[in-house]
């Protein structure tokens, strides 16, 4: 690593980076990843023992605070969680202004940011008893808002928080009453959907978190902040990728046109690529996406799916895994591959997936936010450009 944040005060130069692929823009004690050794880690915390012994508010807890809960600190968090689920009767009516088609993601962006005008005091937060309030509200009440914006968008009238219900399985609840009557979920169906945010809990300083840290670089409302990370979220090549999984695999449509899109994907003329294959970190494997494959094949074990479109997800993986031209690339399932098969499963659409995606990833987003807050100095994130226009032009007059 080259520390070269004096480099432009001391000699007036600076580097330039498209991407930022090799310039570390914070120092941080959240989240490590080693791509080649398929390691990813919460606060020293393997994932893969997060995922399968913790739940996803343990894991939430242990992002927001630093260390994992005690059964007692669980205990209050998850009432703490119930009890700052339900939002404010205002933000119900500022959705019935959006139009009937609208995005879920929009919505939640809209209604996220709205929040910010009824705790404006979160601006100033200046204790740890302030800065627990406002990250418990937000992780709250996050879930309350997808499963409204999914209901809005697709007219159904919105569904309280039942406080007798545990966080995950409120979610499911809220969203998926009515046409699809709320019929008493099975344990893997829960375990399943908390699994997947537990893994969409953090992932350094990918996009959306690098938005939430250039907001909160500027003393922005920390809402304001967490909107802006739903919008970057929303954008195909960061939270969309699972719901590319589902449309390919539709797409594709049987077993029997598998070949044909392998060898799409391998022909070199062709732009077609396998989705859910292949990571920028992740080149030997991808920690999350083991976890996942062992969820789905229970899930759809116990709930007894198949279908087409598992068979041609299998026949692809089966290949893929094999296959001469994937294996030389490390192009191994990414957690997107089996994410949107688990999701579909759950009877979740595929424009929730983003949604999905921002319920797991909020905690780690306030964990990021209050980093950078809690700096002696924080720089206001202001990278530098190649100007490349034309040199002064003489006006005509
Ligand atoms: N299908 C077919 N070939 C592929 C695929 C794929 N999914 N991914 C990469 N390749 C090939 C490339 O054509 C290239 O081949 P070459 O060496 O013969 O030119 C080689 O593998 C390396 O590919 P790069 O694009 O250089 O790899 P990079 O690390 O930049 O890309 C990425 C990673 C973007 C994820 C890529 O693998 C991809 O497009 N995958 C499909 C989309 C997807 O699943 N995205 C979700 C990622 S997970 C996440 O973001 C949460």
């Amino acid at each position: 690593v080259i520390d070269i944040s004096t480099l432009y005060k001391e000699t007036n130069m600076f580097t330039y980076d498209e991407g930022y692929t090799s310039t570390a823009s914070c120092k941080s004690d959240i989240t490590y990843i080693d791509g080649e050794a398929g390691k990813l880690m919460y606060r020293g915390y393997d994932i893969a023992y997060l995922a399968t012994q913790k739940s996803f508010l343990d894991t939430a807890y242990l992002l927001i605070n630093g260390e994992l809960p005690s059964k007692s600190e669980l205990d209050d968090f998850a009432l703490e969680m119930k009890k700052r689920s339900f939002v404010h009767e205002g933000v119900k009516k500022l959705f019935d202004s959006f139009p009937d088609a609208a995005h879920p993601m929009a919505i939640l962006s809209a209604g996220v940011s709205a929040l910010s005008t009824f705790y404006f005091d979160h601006l100033n937060i200046k204790d740890e008893k302030e800065y627990s309030e406002m990250a418990n509200r937000i992780v709250a009440k996050i879930p309350t808002l997808a499963a409204f914006s999914y209901r809005y968008s697709n007219g159904l009238p919105i569904i309280y928080p039942d406080i007798n219900k545990g966080f995950t399985e409120n979610f499911l609840y809220m969203m998926r009453s009515y046409p699809h009557n709320y019929i008493e979920l099975k344990p893997i169906e829960i375990k399943a959907l908390d699994t997947i945010f537990t893994l969409h809990a953090d992932h350094e300083q990918n996009a959306s978190t690098t938005a939430v840290r250039n907001l909160a670089s500027t003393n922005a409302h920390p809402y304001a902040a967490i909107s802006a990370g739903i919008g970057a979220l929303w954008g195909r090549s960061h939270g969309g990728a699972n719901e590319s999984v589902i449309r390919q695999l539709e797409m594709i449509g049987s077993v029997d046109r598998v070949d044909e899109f392998i060898a799409k994907a391998k022909d070199k003329d062709d732009p077609f690529r396998l989705m859910g294959f292949g990571h920028r970190v992740y080149k030997n494997f991808d920690p999350r996406a083991t976890i996942l494959k062992n969820i789905r094949n229970e899930l759809m074990s116990e709930l007894g799916i198949s279908s087409e479109l598992v068979d041609v997800a299998n026949k692809i993986e089966q290949i893929a895994l094999s296959d001469e031209y994937f294996v030389s690339r490390n192009l191994y399932p990414n957690i997107d591959f089996y994410s949107g098969l688990i999701l579909q499963a759950l009877k979740i659409p595929k424009e929730m997936f983003a949604v999905i995606f921002v319920i797991g990833r909020t905690p780690g987003w306030i964990a990021q936010w209050s980093e950078l807050n809690q700096q002696k100095s924080v720089k206001i994130a202001r990278p530098r450009q190649l100007y490349r226009g034309p040199k002064e032009r003489t006006p005509e007059y």
